[in-house]
């Protein structure tokens, strides 16, 4: 999945919208950007647009967060519908994940739907401990992992935990705390193996700094991206699909290797390739299959 945008679950527009947005996943939201008297009313139409789409992009809903007393409801009312995944806000650790995992088993078996089949995208450093216990993520948890679809970060939550005055300094890059956060959401995905996907960017008329933003995240390890406005997908979409050129270089790699009996080492070009590089390779000729399965 490379974009996976946001749509408020109480938006009838923003649904149908999101539909033909072109992007991967849309993120049918129960949480914070439907107010509380809403609540009740959001749930109904995520789960009418779940069941009634056909095709389309893969369709999580974002519930509320484990604490609010609110997720138990969010879930009995869309489950049935047969949502790709939830994506849990404020996760605080892999036991979050775990908790979630065990009430989706439940709702599944209610509803006649695979066990295991609704997958789970923790937001993992919505809270100070989720941050300090992003290694928790990785395969601790007896029969959650298969679910775990990948994980992604928030700064904004975060900084009203901890009261931080800006995410971001006057040159616009994330101040320590958020790079710190960011930077363990890639190491946490990649030890557990799962997609790292980056957060959103809420600035949605800077086009420009959107680019600069999205490259740095797709540079650093990043295999897509979360999106709040529909502008912001085919730029999202562009950046984490490997270029033509970057495939045929992978292509030339991976070749090589097995031209050559598969050895630790290869010359290509007068460059030296060694395993990582031939991990590297297999990555992105994985990626480069599945945006052009779409
Ligand atoms: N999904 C689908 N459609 C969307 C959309 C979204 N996330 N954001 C905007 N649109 C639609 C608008 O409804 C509008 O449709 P129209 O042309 O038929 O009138 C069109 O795209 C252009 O929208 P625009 O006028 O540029 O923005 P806006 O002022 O209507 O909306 C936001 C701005 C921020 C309120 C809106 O983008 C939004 O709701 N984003 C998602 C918020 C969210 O889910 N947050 C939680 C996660 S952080
Ligand atoms: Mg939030």
């Amino acid at each position: 999945m490379r974009s996976l945008l946001f749509v408020p679950a109480d938006s009838e527009k923003k649904l149908a919208k999101g539909l033909g947005s072109g992007a991967d996943a849309l993120i049918i939201d129960l949480e914070d950007s439907v107010a509380l008297a809403n609540k009740k009313a959001a749930r109904r139409m995520a789960a009418e647009f779940i069941a009634s789409a056909k095709g389309g992009p893969a369709l999580y809903v974002r519930v509320n967060d484990l604490a609010s007393g609110l997720t138990d409801d969010d879930l009995a009312a869309v489950i049935g519908a047969g949502p790709a995944g939830i994506m849990l806000p404020k996760s605080n650790s892999g036991e979050d994940v775990a908790r979630l995992s065990v009430r989706l088993r439940v709702h599944e078996a209610e509803a006649g739907i695979a066990d295991g089949a609704t997958r789970i995208i923790p937001i993992v450093t919505e809270t100070p401990a989720g941050v300090l216990a992003a290694g928790s993520y990785a395969g601790s948890y007896a029969g959650t992992s298969g679910r775990l679809a990948g994980l992604t970060w928030g700064a904004e939550d975060l900084s009203a935990e901890i009261g931080a005055a800006a995410t971001r300094d006057e040159d616009g890059r994330y101040t320590d705390v958020f790079r710190f956060a960011r930077i363990s959401t890639i190491l946490a995905a990649c030890a557990a193996e799962v997609a790292p996907i980056d957060t959103v960017f809420p600035n949605f008329r800077d086009e420009a700094a959107f680019l600069r933003d999205t490259r740095e995240g797709a540079r650093d390890g990043f295999t897509g991206r979360m999106a709040i406005h529909p502008a912001q997908v085919p730029v999202i979409n562009e950046v984490f699909t490997p270029s033509a050129e970057a495939t045929a270089e992978a292509r030339a790699v991976v070749e090589a290797f097995a031209a050559a009996g598969n050895p630790g080492v290869v010359a290509i070009d007068g460059k030296m390739y060694d395993r990582p590089h031939l991990k590297r390779a297999e990555r992105l000729l994985a990626r480069a299959t599945a945006a052009g399965d779409r």
